[in-house]
């Protein structure tokens, strides 16, 4: 079968069978198609725009023990840390001054930072920088938890689903976490008034092409605002040490399937694409990318935030982040945007 991506581009959607075709096709010609018109979609809705946002990765401690996660629990050579109210609070001041409105707080489920804790950290960030957005990414937390962050001023909540195959799910982590739960987490998380992304890896350990499918299948029933997706790299203490990860044309032909079908999409040109090809960033910009997450956290920190092997940007102070990926983002021809980067429909 050929013809799939402009298929794709024309429906926004395709069959199973076309999907699997597409994904697995070594043609050359569908893939550049592919990538063209990926391109001219994001273009359409968000001309050569490039959203950034200031990552704060506030704790390497985490109670969960995902098979494929460098921080994992039974980790024991993990160096941990957690950052305080104020080392996040100046984090968000240098962003600021950098020209980032959007800070991401992510971190492992480290119960230090309780709700209270959380609330009163999001509550500061809001007053001190009420024309920024406030992302997080805690994992999986308590309905009431979401909703007095969200109500504290949190604005967006990034949760990948990982897989949305329960065989897959269950093979990536251990029993006590639940596909299930992960799903009811993102619904909760959309009905509060989160802008929502949702996401998994690419060439994750026994992933298969069906199960590729489920997960686009899984985002066209949630209707995420944002899309995270980047390849699985390896950790050399976890289980998976001694995987293959997975591949940068694997996970270039899965975003330009993602902005076809969901043409309006913030979507990351992710850290773990960087790390395996040294264009990887800007590769991902060419083929539907818009947003880059230049990391913000203390360099003395950015090593133990150690989720797979190898990982890009843990020697450079912020304002060297910035300025590199601005680099990078111009010399694949688009431009950095400095506006907090709401989705499309927030103000349509
Ligand atoms: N604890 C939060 C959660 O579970 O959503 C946020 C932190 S978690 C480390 C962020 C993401 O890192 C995960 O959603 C996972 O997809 C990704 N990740 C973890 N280990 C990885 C690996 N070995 N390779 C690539 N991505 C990985
Ligand atoms: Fe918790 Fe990876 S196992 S962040």
């Amino acid at each position: 079968m050929s013809g799939l991506a402009e298929k794709l581009y024309l429906t926004g959607d395709l069959s199973d069978e076309e999907l699997r075709a597409l994904i697995t096709s070594d043609e050359q010609e569908e893939a550049e198609t592919l990538r063209r018109r990926a391109d001219e979609v994001r273009r359409k809705y968000y001309g050569d725009k490039v959203f950034l946002r200031g990552l704060i990765e506030i704790s390497s401690y985490c109670k969960n023990d995902c098979l494929y996660c460098g921080i994992r629990r039974s980790n024991k050579d993990a160096d941990r840390y957690r950052l305080s109210r104020e080392d996040i609070l100046a984090c968000c001041e240098n962003g600021y001054g950098l020209g980032f409105r959007t800070f991401v707080m992510q971190g492992g489920e480290d119960s230090f930072f309780t709700d209270d804790y959380m609330v009163s950290i999001i509550s500061e960030i809001r007053s001190r920088f009420p024309d920024c957005a406030i992302t997080l990414s805690l994992g999986e937390r308590s309905r009431e938890s979401y909703k007095r962050m969200k109500e504290a001023g949190a604005d967006r909540y990034l949760l990948r689903h990982e897989a949305a195959s329960e065989e897959l799910y269950s093979k990536l982590h251990p029993a006590e976490l639940s596909l299930r739960n992960r799903k009811e987490c993102l619904f909760t998380l959309r009905e509060l008034g989160y802008q929502v992304g949702a996401g998994f890896m690419v060439g994750a350990p026994f992933q298969t092409v069906d199960d590729l499918i489920a997960d686009l299948r899984f985002l066209q029933e949630l209707k995420p605002h944002m899309i995270g997706i980047g390849p699985f790299i390896p950790h050399h203490s976890t289980p998976f040490a001694d995987e293959k990860g997975g591949t940068l044309e694997l996970t270039l032909r899965l975003l330009g399937i993602l902005r076809l079908m969901f043409p309006e999409v913030l979507l990351p040109a992710t850290t773990a694409l960087g790390t395996i090809a040294p264009n990887g960033r800007e590769l991902g910009l060419m083929t539907g990318c818009n947003v880059v997450m230049p990391n913000l956290s203390p360099v003395r920190v950015r090593k133990k935030y150690d989720l797979y092997d190898n990982k890009i940007c843990t020697g450079e102070e912020a304002a060297e982040c910035r300025g590199c990926l601005q680099r990078r983002i111009e010399s694949a021809g688009y431009t950095v945007a400095s506006e907090r980067g709401d989705h499309f429909s927030i103000h349509n």
